[in-house]
């Protein structure tokens, strides 16, 4: 990010707009929204900036701009047709640690104006940082649109309802809760279509029983996060990773999909490693159980979907033993979501009758009997998709030869699929080995067996390095 966002409290602060023109009084109509002190300075002033200061709305100095303007600038906003002056401004608030807005010279600007929804107090600011001020508004409009005009009042009324909840309600999860069913139950709505007294009515109602109920249960979501591209999250995973107090990640959870969360969810990263073993799992289900007894709402966050290869049976029995209430969301598997990416259908009627999913990771010290069923994955005419198998791929591909599958048959690894890093290798049994040596593929990797693998020659779609390539030379 290379601005941040800030809203600027301007009660009584004087802000200096030098220039005079068309474009400074746009800048003026925005700040008159504001309680700041204005003052404007400008040798020749537009007629609609003089009625302003008539009115007594603002001040306006009729000469060219001298240093001294700025003593006791809070914000400086600079529109004057001419660059050097603007130029030689804006270096005069830098040098004194005035934030500067030189109009439609991001370069000079120490900060930027932003598009603004204004439903005040609500009030929503967009910003592309100067690449496009086309896309800001259109934004802007969506926006606008999609925000109710009564968003304001709204607020305001929450605001007004601060003060009784502090006082009824322990705690500050309690608060958010009453808040939470406030706004997204028919208070907010009959608020919202003009009822006040009915949404006061109901308020009431929510804050006496909330006061008086038990201390809230707690629970645990599991939730399928997908195998790497946030758009492939299920609207049911977003609402309830919004809603959760705090989210137990995997280390495979990417950073954007946990930017979806509530900003103060609590984060912990519980990510094991292939071959962790089962005190890291104790652990992590002792963690489910410590913090739903905490009366928190709990998301188990799992690469993919939380019942193939994630152990979320394994959790839910553990909640299940210690009474905490629980639910799944699925998520799209590895085996699905990286196989769409890549363009092969597993199941295409032409070339498989069927599809398996199964581990290539076999715990060391377990033995032959761990070892999956070798001679039925090698039949034909049958799709094979190993997870965590990367590290064995040299001992997958000879078990499946040695069982008969021919060493034609088409094989691929795709690695971090469905994200922007996606590689996919295609080759044969016989070459996929070869094919993947030198290639410093990034786990994590799926290898998929089977004909359908050959579709990808033609029905790949998907490819953001060659996107990139394509974009750079372009
Ligand atoms: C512990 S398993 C978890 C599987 C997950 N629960 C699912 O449903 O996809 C981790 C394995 O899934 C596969 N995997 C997960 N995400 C992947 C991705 N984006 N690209 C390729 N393979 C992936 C890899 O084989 C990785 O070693």
């Amino acid at each position: 990010m290379r601005y941040f966002p800030v809203f600027f409290n301007l009660d009584a602060k004087k802000v200096l707009v030098v220039g005079a023109g068309q474009v400074a009084l746009r800048k003026v109509c925005l700040l008159e929204r504001t309680a700041a002190a204005i003052t404007v300075v400008a040798p020749q002033v537009a007629p609609e900036l003089m009625q302003r200061a008539t009115a007594g709305r603002l001040q306006v100095a009729m000469r060219e701009f001298a240093p001294s303007d700025l003593d006791g600038a809070r914000l400086v906003i600079v529109a004057t047709p001419r660059r050097a002056v603007n130029r030689w401004v804006a270096k005069l608030c830098e040098a004194r640690g005035i934030a500067v807005n030189v109009v439609d010279d991001a370069g000079a600007s120490g900060f930027i104006v932003p598009a603004i929804i204004d439903r005040d107090p609500v009030l929503v600011a967009v910003s592309t940082a100067g690449a496009s001020p086309v896309l800001a508004r259109r934004l802007r409009e969506r926006l606008e649109a999609f925000i109710p005009r009564g968003f304001g009042e709204l607020a305001s009324w929450l605001r007004e309802l601060r003060a009784a909840a502090i006082d009824k309600l322990r705690g500050s999860d309690q608060r958010r809760r009453f808040f939470e069913t406030l706004i997204d139950g028919p208070a907010a709505r009959r608020f919202l279509a003009g009822d006040r007294r009915g949404a006061l009515r109901i308020a009431q109602t929510l804050l006496a029983t909330t006061a008086s109920s038990a201390p809230a249960h707690g629970e645990v979501t599991l939730v399928g996060a997908g195998p790497g591209d946030p758009e492939l999250l299920t609207l049911k995973a977003l609402r309830v990773l919004q809603d959760a107090d705090v989210i137990l990640h995997d280390r495979l959870v990417s950073a954007e999909i946990l930017d979806l969360a509530r900003r103060d969810a609590e984060r912990v990263c519980v990510g094991k490693s292939a071959g962790a073993g089962s005190t890291a799992q104790q652990e992590i289900n002792e963690l489910l159980v410590h913090h739903a007894k905490l009366g928190r709402r709990v998301v188990r966050l799992k690469g993919g979907d939380p019942f193939v290869f994630g152990r979320g049976g394994e959790e839910l029995q553990a909640l299940a033993g210690a009474g905490i209430d629980f639910s799944v969301v699925p998520g799209v598997t590895a085996a699905a979501g990286c196989a769409a990416y890549a363009g092969i259908p597993l199941t295409h009627r032409d070339h498989a009758h069927g599809v398996t999913f199964v581990t290539g990771h076999v715990v060391a010290g377990d033995g032959e009997n761990r070892e999956p069923d070798w001679r039925s994955l090698s039949l034909p005419q049958h799709t094979v998709v190993f997870y965590m198998g990367l590290g064995r791929l040299e001992h997958i591909v000879a078990r499946l030869i040695a069982h008969g599958a021919p060493a034609a048959r088409p094989a691929a690894v795709i690695a971090q699929g469905t994200t922007a890093q996606q590689r996919v290798v295609r080759a044969t049994l016989a070459t996929l080995q070869g094919a993947c040596a030198g290639m410093q593929l990034q786990s994590p990797a799926l290898l998929v067996v089977g004909d359908v693998v050959a579709l990808h020659d033609a029905l790949a779609w998907f490819n953001p390095a060659a996107d990139e390539r394509a974009a750079r030379s372009a």
